[in-house]
């Protein structure tokens, strides 16, 4: 039986969050192991570099092997484990496994590698994704001759099935060689664009409203102690420096205009606080300038504002009946 977590805020909660502070000890993230896809660069590489930091063991999964492999090196070297001579040895700070997060089997493997070096996971963040602002599939300009050529599928593969497998895979895992009380999580990268129209790219908003929308119909399910007993979270990041290159053009503009950009480690930061604050389940932190704002609690607590009261109450009965019927 998996014992109960504390108290979660869960997206009906009626106690608004506004900016969350995100406060991150050694002791919350001491010994934790923590698997982060996408880990090789950007937000990704700055989190894993702050939880080893902070003594947790890392298992990076990513494609990139020139940038993940040497990243994990580098953790082991400057964050080394101690181990008592008389005791079996401690696994190491940190692993690399490659792993194209759109390939299912490629991602079992990952969670296989990771239970067997560390003999549990208890937490995994997917900071993994795609962005190809050049393959606009609503291109005004495309002619009855162009679209002769099936488009690029891999924002969605990347930002979406890959999550998903993700979520699937670590559903499971999530739950063994765990002890009572102990907090299990997994959070999953959205974006700005998870819930506000940014113009040219359709196919990236559509997979980070995806994100949103798993995170949103799990939080429910996974919570319940009589099922797995995880919370999930998702952060939805706003301009983040993590490419200077090939963003130098989109941020000088920014900058011009004064508006706000986060770095790749305050994004990290707001990661980590979501990570070990057990009472944090189904929020989303919109991330903008490195400080961090949930959204959730107030999308459901105005619902009868927005919507209207007496559709807003209808709604409610009804998916009530959905919850009974199919997640029962
Ligand atoms: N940087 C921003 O301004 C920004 C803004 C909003 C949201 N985000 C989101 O935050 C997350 C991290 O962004 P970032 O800027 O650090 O990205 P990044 O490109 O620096 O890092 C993404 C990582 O994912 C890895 N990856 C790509 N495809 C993969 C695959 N098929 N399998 C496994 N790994 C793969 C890359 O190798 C890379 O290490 C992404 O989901 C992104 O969409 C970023």
């Amino acid at each position: 039986m998996i014992a109960p977590t504390g108290p979660v805020l869960s997206s009906n909660s009626a106690v608004p969050i506004t900016q969350f502070h995100p406060t991150i000890t050694q002791e919350a993230l001491e010994e934790k192991v923590i698997i982060i896809v996408g880990g090789a660069n950007g937000i990704g590489e700055s989190l894993v570099e702050l939880c080893c930091q902070n003594g947790a063991y890392v298992c990076i999964g990513d494609i990139d092997t020139p940038r993940g492999a040497p990243l994990s090196l580098r953790c082991c070297e400057k964050w080394p484990v101690y181990s008592d001579p008389n005791l079996p040895p401690k696994p190491p700070r940190s692993t690399f496994q490659a792993v194209d997060i759109t390939d299912y089997h490629a991602v079992l493997n990952l969670f296989d590698f990771a239970f067997k070096t560390y003999n549990r996971i208890d937490h995994v963040v997917v900071t993994a994704g795609s962005m190809e602002p050049k393959e606009n599939w609503f291109d005004c300009t495309l002619s009855l001759q162009d679209i002769r050529t099936p488009p690029s599928t891999k924002d969605l593969d990347i930002n979406l099935t890959g999550s998903l497998y993700v979520v699937r895979v670590a559903s499971v895992y999530l739950r063994h060689n765990r002890g009572p009380g102990v907090d299990r999580s997994i959070i999953l990268f959205s974006c700005a664009a998870g819930f506000k129209e940014t113009p040219g790219v359709s196919v990236y908003q559509a997979a980070k409203h995806g994100i949103q929308g798993l995170m949103r119909s799990l939080r429910p399910y996974f919570c319940s102690p009589y099922k797995h007993n995880l919370r999930i979270n998702t952060i939805c990041p706003w301009m983040t420096q993590t490419h200077p290159a090939v963003t130098k053009k989109l941020c000088d503009r920014w900058e011009e205009e004064g508006l706000p950009i986060s770095s790749a480690l305050q994004v990290a930061q707001v990661t980590a606080g979501v990570l070990v604050d057990d009472t944090l389940n189904g929020t989303s932190m919109y991330v903008e300038g490195g400080r961090a704002w949930e959204m959730e609690a107030n999308i459901t607590r105005l619902e009868p504002q927005w919507l209207g009261e007496a559709p807003s109450k209808t709604l409610t009965r009804g998916q009530k009946v959905l919850e009974d019927v199919w997640a029962a």
